[in-house]
């Protein structure tokens, strides 16, 4: 078998409630789970007001927890020494790293005035890390589902979304956009959010067709958007759209790149060529899946790839490897589109494919992956999954 097998959440769960008891010898009454993502197209775009077409995927983040009647929070993780957090005070960036996300999420709800209670928990997860399937956003929004049962509160979904957010920020320093909370906090199995990232909305497409599959292939080689690739892009976008003196990228034309291109210089003129062609392939694709206009979808995936290797320069070879071997199998095999996925540097691809030849094009692509770079990826399928929530 090439392709994985996604654990489920209640093997999760039980994995989670087991560690807490024997991490902290106490019994779970709380259980919090999150999803990664994968984006179908509309890469880089979420920063510059674009449109996005993610799924939550069926890999999770499990958090069990149960309150301990002081001010501590105790968190344990596999493969992680146990962390402790003083939730009486102002929360500040430390170490270890991840915890920073987490650090984030408090603060959050102690900006919105929610005194937290002490507790234990301990985080299970399926999610690869460094993988482009946003393990983060959803250690974040598990996370801030757990303190909502904690303090008694549901928040807005979207105002949930976005303090995730901001604890990247602020406390992991990766200025991103909203496509991972959103895609974590706003899954639902059977469906593809478009999110509007200027208006800040969700839009649900309906992806419930069995005969359609999506394969996430990890190519194993880490990416790291702390280590200022991430930022250094999204600030090039910024130069782009101030030298095309419009508000909002959604303004922006190809006419308008153009009319700017001596001031901007070649590697400004290729990110916004970037910018205003996907957020064109986006909009398209989303047409596509609407009316069912497959061949159209692996055009515009293929575009997509190519300009995220070219223009934008955030994939690698590995991640052209991978592409490249799903596209070479083509429709006849049953791919329908490949692109790499996330924000780069490494990480994962997506291939959208006929379910019937899902595992023989995960053994195909697998076997020819390994033998020319020597290195083990992982493939698995997905269909969209739900989003962060309490079990
Ligand atoms: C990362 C960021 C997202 C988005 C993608 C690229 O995953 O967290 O906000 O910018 O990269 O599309």
């Amino acid at each position: 078998m090439s392709l994985s097998q996604n654990s489920t959440i209640d093997s999760l769960a039980d994995e989670a409630r087991a560690q807490l008891k024997a991490t902290f010898d106490v019994e779970s009454s709380l259980v919090a789970v999150a999803p990664g993502r994968v984006n179908l197209i509309g890469e880089h775009i979420d920063y510059c007001d674009g449109f996005v077409l993610p799924l939550a995927i069926e890999r999770y983040l499990v958090i069990a927890a149960r309150p301990n009647d002081s001010t501590t929070a105790r968190i344990g993780a596999s493969n992680l020494d146990p962390i402790e957090l003083d939730l009486s005070s102002r929360q500040e960036v430390g170490s270890p790293k991840w915890t920073n996300y987490l650090r984030g999420v408090i603060q959050g709800f102690m900006d919105l005035n929610y005194t937290l209670p002490g507790f234990d928990a301990y985080i299970s997860s399926s999610i690869p890390l460094g993988a482009g399937l946003s393990s983060s956003a959803a250690l974040e929004c598990g996370f801030a589902t757990l303190l909502e049962a904690l303090v008694d509160t549901v928040l807005d979904t979207k105002d949930k979304a976005l303090l995730a957010q901001k604890a990247e920020h602020d406390y992991a320093d990766v200025p991103c956009g909203i496509m991972d909370q959103f895609a974590s906090t706003f899954g639902a199995s059977d469906q593809l959010i478009l999110i509007d990232c200027r208006s800040g909305e969700p839009e649900m497409v309906p992806f419930s067709d069995p005969s359609l599959s999506i394969i996430v292939a990890n190519t194993n080689i880490s990416h790291d958007l702390t280590d200022g690739g991430y930022a250094a892009r999204r600030k090039d976008t910024e130069d782009g759209l101030a030298l095309i003196g419009k508000p909002s990228w959604r303004d922006a034309t190809m006419e308008d790149v153009y009319a700017a291109q001596e001031k901007m210089g070649d590697r400004i003129f290729r990110r916004s060529r970037h910018v205003v062609t996907e957020i064109g392939r986006t909009i398209e694709a989303v047409e596509a899946f609407k009316s069912g206009d497959f061949s159209n979808i692996g055009k515009l995936m293929e575009g997509s790839h190519r300009s995220l290797r070219d223009d934008f320069e955030v994939s690698c070879d590995e991640l052209d490897l991978m592409v490249a071997l799903a596209q070479e199998i083509g429709f006849e095999g049953g791919v329908l589109g490949a692109r790499m996925t996330g924000g780069g540097f490494g990480g994962s691809t997506v291939t959208l494919c006929r379910s019937s030849d899902a595992e023989a094009i995960a053994q195909q692509m697998h076997t020819r992956y390994q033998a020319q770079t020597g290195i083990t990826p992982l493939l698995f399928a997905t269909r969209p999954a739900p989003g962060a929530h309490l079990l």
